[in-house]
């Protein structure tokens, strides 16, 4: 049986799908989403996935986690608060990019989870659900769930991507019921169905500490405006592939630069 079509995502399919503002807009109803990430020694992820929300198109920013202070201090516009059960309304979450392993990160993953709003779990989060408990919990969510993982954490949750990593991808998805956006230079999205799209914008200079968060942050904003899971990971896929391009023009390319060059990869593609 032959394995069904591989798409490629190409900025006819961003145009698309990027939700577009009306004269009615408001920043409640443009969705609010809720960011759990960092941790006292990775206080730099919390502040690259919220600037990655930033760059989306939601009204709001929520920042939940121990890294607060910071958060808010690179991003005034954002409203911090100390766990997520204590966030206000969120339209999706985003919990894992350097949130760590202990007792508070449990804690924020394991409320995210209980929540029924569409979630994105990347980096540590994957981590933990590898062992029990949080797994368990996936089961009984029917809202979507979308995860994140680079090789490393991919085969922590289903073995080595190997050769084919499209069918890599959807088995995983099959399996977890989710929506799996594997990393890589050709970034490759799954949804439970089997459809799959490859990400032709990627480019090697976003081989750079903290590019990964910058793009669950995105992709979490996406799903809080009401994109559909799939849509929502295949357009974070092609700007932040895109602004990895746009902010290697510039020079040398850190993270910083990628959440910066979003803003244009949105604005060359979205008039
Ligand atoms: N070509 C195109 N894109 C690439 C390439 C490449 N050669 N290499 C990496 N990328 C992209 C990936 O597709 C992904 O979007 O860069 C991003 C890297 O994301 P992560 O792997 O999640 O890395 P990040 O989390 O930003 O790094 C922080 O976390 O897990 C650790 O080992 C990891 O030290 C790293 C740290
Ligand atoms: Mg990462």
């Amino acid at each position: 049986q032959a394995a069904p079509a591989l798409r490629i995502a190409g900025a006819e399919d961003v145009e698309e799908w990027w939700p577009r503002l009306s004269a009615g807009s408001e920043k409640y109803n443009r969705g609010v989403v809720g960011i759990a990430t960092g941790s006292h020694t990775y206080p730099g992820a919390a502040v690259l996935s919220t600037a990655g929300a930033l760059a989306g198109p939601t009204g709001m920013v929520r920042y939940a986690g121990t890294a607060r202070a910071e958060v808010v201090r690179a991003h005034p516009s954002v409203v911090g608060s100390d766990s997520v059960a204590g966030a206000g309304r969120v339209q999706a979450w985003l919990c894992g990019s350097g949130i760590g392993t202990d007792a508070d990160a449990r804690t924020a993953l394991h409320d995210v989870l209980a929540t029924d709003l569409p979630v994105v779990l990347d980096a540590d989060a994957l981590t933990m659900l590898v062992d029990g408990s949080a797994a368990d919990r996936l089961r009984d969510r029917d809202a979507p769930l979308v995860i994140t993982p680079h090789d490393r954490e991919f085969a922590r949750l289903g073995g080595e991507p190997g050769r084919d990593r499209a069918a890599a991808a959807r088995g995983l998805a099959a399996r977890m019921n989710a929506v799996v956006l594997l990393k890589g230079d050709r970034t490759i999205v799954a949804a439970p169905d089997g459809t799959a799209w490859v990400n032709p914008t990627g480019t090697p200079e976003l081989a750079t500490g903290g590019t990964g968060d910058v793009l669950a942050g995105l992709l979490a904003s996406l799903l809080a405006a009401g994109l559909p899971a799939t849509r929502a990971a295949v357009t974070a896929a092609y700007l932040h592939g895109l602004a990895g391009r746009i902010a290697a023009e510039r020079g040398p390319v850190t993270a910083p630069d990628v959440a910066t060059a979003l803003r244009d990869a949105v604005a060359t593609i979205i008039q």
